[in-house]
This record gives structure tokens, C-alpha cells and sequence, in this order.
């Protein structure tokens, strides 16, 4: 007789998940059940304040009415279409309007489903883009020590996350790396974007005399580096990077994925730093996290550069079949709608001020070493454990779960990123309940 292999309904042996411990979890698991505006629901009924939108993701705060009727209403009635050679009109739509708010310059979407995806796709656009226009020996990507890019092989390999990248393989060729902008000994405690390590952008010169410029297709940063535990670009870096990109003819690519959809008071990033970059890359924000879908932006002349040859041929071998998913554009303009209707990117920099206040109270907190702030990102350094790195931080993420905030620990920096209608009161309650926590933890 045939084993019934069927794992009981509770079992959490089955799921693999990503980016967690998963023998630590499963042992005392942080269940989710429900969501509202700025709070989760545990398993146990607590309301948990969301500090970090999601992952990033649901700048509007949850389950917003006017997301999930557009979704359930899209769902009703045209679920999916095909995504090549054929189009629906939300697709278009949601491009028109992505485009009507992205910085100057960017004048199209092509869609795609994370935030991983669309890192590859920008890669793979902009190696494209020299080989049309007859410079096809510009093949190499450069990003940026502790930059983070998705998962995919484009973005570990132009990504600097040691542990991203160490247990798979060689990755792509032609890669280089501009160093990081962590200056803890001249820049800790710094309000807002740090004062010193604009130069550092002039590594850039030093990669181009070592490989040619002629070489080199794109340059990739995050304009804040988000993932990694909150980088800031130091005063003038971007502009930097931006002139020396333009010199020698390197596109420079923005990953927005984080940075996008308000969280520094703009609509993108672009916008807040004043740096045009030739393409940018978004996800998370774009749909308030609540279906997945990403999307490039980029120049009319890169699109222009593809336009060419026979009109029945197909100009860029490249694309998703959740392209632009219907329900997904539903979702995505009905995002977009919410922001606009709320004043979300408005009342993000109206709030920044109270945010960077608080946050900066943390100073003097038991085990903390240094304060970042930019937007509504906001990140809390702590002193590793001698010996045992990531584990103080972990500790106070476990902690703050059950006093009923939710943040985010990448090495032992507490990284917050609160959706753009967090209150005044939330604030103190979100920073109050860390200072306990960090008083009591070991
Ligand atoms: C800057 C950046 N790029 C890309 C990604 C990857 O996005 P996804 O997890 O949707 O693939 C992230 C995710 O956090 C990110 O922060």
C-alpha cells in the first residue's frame, strides 16, 4: 500500500524559506495573519506596528481599499493576457502613468515581475544598447561593493554582499566594483546625506583607465543602499558618478527598488538627489507590494536605439509571461492612484524631520555605535557581539516582535523603512519600544 506522504496541515517542514533561518524559525515561528494600514496581525491575535513597510514594499500601508478592489475587479474580468505580441490597455496605461511621475528623461517601462528581474533586465538592456549602436565591445557591468541587486546571477555578480555571492560559482564575467561609501570613523551620527566620500566616486576614473572605457557598458548603484544595512551617498557622490559616467560614455543605472514610490519625499530617488541616470530600476513601491511586479525605465534614446530594422521584427529577445500581468497593472494604477490622492511622496518629507528626530534620540542606547538617516529610511548600528556577528541584532529583531513592532536586521544594523502614513504617535512608539529593547538585550 502507498504511503500517504502528506505532511499534516500545520507542517512548516515543507516550505523552504528564503532568506531566513529556517531551523530557528520553525521552532518559534513569527506568523502573520492579517494586516491593516501601519499594523500586521500575529498568529495570536497582537497587532504588530509595521517599521518597515513590508520589505520595503507597501509605502500606502495595508490592504488599501482602493489596491484590492482593482484587484479583485482586474481578476474578474480579464485575468491574464498574453505578454508577447499581444498587449491590454492597463499595461500601457500603468506605463504612461509610472512614466508621467519618473524623473526627466525617462520616457518608457518595460515590465517585469521583482525587483531581481528587473536588475537583469537593465543589465542585459544596456549590453544591448552599445551592441545596436555598433559598440559592442562595451560588455562590462560595474556596480558597487555591499550593493544589493536581487538574487539573480546579473545582480550577485554586480552586487557586493559577500554572502550573496560566495556559495555560488564564478557568476558573470566582466564585472568590476566601485568601493562602498561607509565611512563610519568621519561620517557616524551624520543627519542626512554624509559630508565626506564624494571622491570615492572618482574610482570610477580608476576602473575605466584599468579596463578601457570602451569596455565598460553600465555602472549600477543604488542611489541609498538599502539592503546592505543603509549606505547614504555622501554629499555630491552621485553627481560625481553622473559626470564621469556621461565622459566616457557609460550608461549609469539607478536600482530605485527601495527608493522609489516616495521613501525620500520624491517619486524616485532621481528626483531628491537632482541626478538623471539613464535608466532606473523599480519594483516593491510600484504596487504597494501586493502583487509582484517590477519594471525598467529607461531613456528615449536607449528605446530609440532598438527601433531600428525590419517592423515585423521583435527588437529586444527579452521578456517575462507575468509581463505587465493585467491584474498586476490594475494593481500598479490603483497604486499610483493612492499615492497621488493621499499626498503619500508629500507627506513622506513633511514627516522626514519628526522621523530623523527620532531616530537620532537612539544615540547613547545601549550597544549603539551609529545613526543613518535619509527620508523615511532610517537605520541603527549596534556593537557586534565579539565573535558572533548578526547575533545581537537578530536577538532585538525577535524581541521587538514580540513588543509588537516589526523592523529589519541585516549584519547588526536595525534597518526601518515605516509606510508613508506612519503618525507622529507611531513614530515615538516604534523608536520607544527599540530603546527598551536595546536596554534589555544582551
Ligand atoms: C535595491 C534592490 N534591488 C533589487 C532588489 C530585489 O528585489 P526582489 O526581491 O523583488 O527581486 C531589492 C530587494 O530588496 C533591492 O533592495
Amino acid at each position: 500500500m502507498a504511503l500517504d506522504r502528506r505532511p499534516a496541515p500545520n507542517d512548516l517542514n515543507a516550505f523552504w524559506m528564503p532568506f531566513t533561518a529556517n531551523r530557528q524559525f520553525k521552532k518559534a515561528p513569527r506568523m502573520l495573519v492579517a494586516a491593516k494600514d501601519m499594523h500586521y496581525t500575529a498568529a495570536d491575535g497582537r497587532k504588530v506596528l509595521d517599521g518597515t513597510a513590508g520589505l520595503w514594499c507597501c509605502n500606502a500601508g495595508h490592504t488599501r481599499p482602493r489596491i484590492t478592489e482593482a484587484i479583485q475587479k482586474q481578476a474578474a474580468e480579464l485575468d491574464y493576457a498574453p505578454a508577447f505580441q499581444m498587449g491590454h490597455p492597463k499595461a500601457f496605461e500603468l506605463a504612461n502613468r509610472l512614466i508621467g511621475i519618473a524623473p526627466e528623461g525617462m520616457e518608457h517601462a518595460f515590465f517585469v515581475n521583482s525587483g531581481s528581474e528587473a536588475v537583469d533586465t537593465a543589465l542585459k538592456i544596456a549590453i544591448a544598447y552599445h551592441r545596436a549602436r555598433g559598440e559592442a565591445t562595451r560588455t562590462r557591468l560595474i556596480g558597487r561593493e555591499r550593493g544589493y541587486h536581487g538574487v539573480g546571477f546579473g545582480g550577485i555578480s554586480v552586487g557586493g554582499i559577500v554572502n550573496n555571492r560566495r556559495f555560488f560559482g564564478t557568476m558573470l564575467g566582466g564585472v568590476d566594483h566601485l568601493p562602498h561609501t561607509h565611512l563610519p570613523a568621519r561620517n557616524a551620527y551624520t543627519r542626512g546625506q554624509p559630508e565626506h566620500g564624494a571622491e570615492l566616486a572618482d574610482e570610477l576614473e580608476r576602473i575605466v583607465a584599468l579596463h578601457g572605457a570602451e569596455t565598460i557598458a553600465a555602472v549600477i548603484v543604488e542611489p541609498v543602499a538599502g539592503s546592505t544595512g543603509v549606505i547614504l551617498p555622501p554629499k555630491g557622490y552621485l553627481q560625481r558618478l553622473r559626470e564621469i559616467c556621461t565622459k566616457h560614455g557609460i550608461l549609469l543605472i539607478f536600482d530605485e527598488v527601495i527608493t522609489g514610490f516616495g521613501r525620500l519625499g520624491a517619486p524616485f530617488a532621481s528626483q531628491y538627489f537632482g541626478v538623471r541616470p539613464d535608466m532606473i530600476t523599480c519594483a516593491k513601491g510600484l504596487t504597494n507590494g501586493v502583487i509582484p511586479m517590477g519594471a525598467v525605465m529607461t531613456s528615449g534614446e536607449i528605446y530609440q536605439a532598438f527601433m531600428s530594422g525590419p517592423e515585423h521584427v521583435i527588437e529586444l529577445f527579452h521578456g517575462y509571461t507575468y509581463s505587465g500581468n493585467p491584474i498586476a497593472s490594475a494593481a500598479g494604477l490603483a497604486t499610483l492612484e493612492t499615492y497621488r490622492e493621499e499626498g503619500l511622496f508629500e507627506r513622506a518629507a513633511e514627516i522626514a524631520p519628526y522621523w530623523e528626530e527620532a531616530l537620532h534620540s537612539l544615540k547613547g542606547t545601549r550597544h549603539v555605535i551609529d545613526i543613518r538617516n535619509l527620508g523615511l529610511i532610517g537605520a541603527v548600528e549596534l556593537e557586534p557581539i565579539p565573535g558572533e556577528p548578526t547575533k545581537r541584532a537578530f536577538s532585538a529583531f525577535v524581541a521587538a516582535f514580540e513588543k509588537g513592532i516589526m523592523i529589519r536586521t541585516t549584519g547588526d544594523i536595525i534597518a526601518m523603512s515605516p509606510p508613508l502614513i506612519i503618525e507622529k504617535a507611531q513614530i515615538d512608539q516604534l523608536v520607544g519600544t527599540l530603546a527598551e529593547v536595546l536596554e534589555a538585550t544582551a
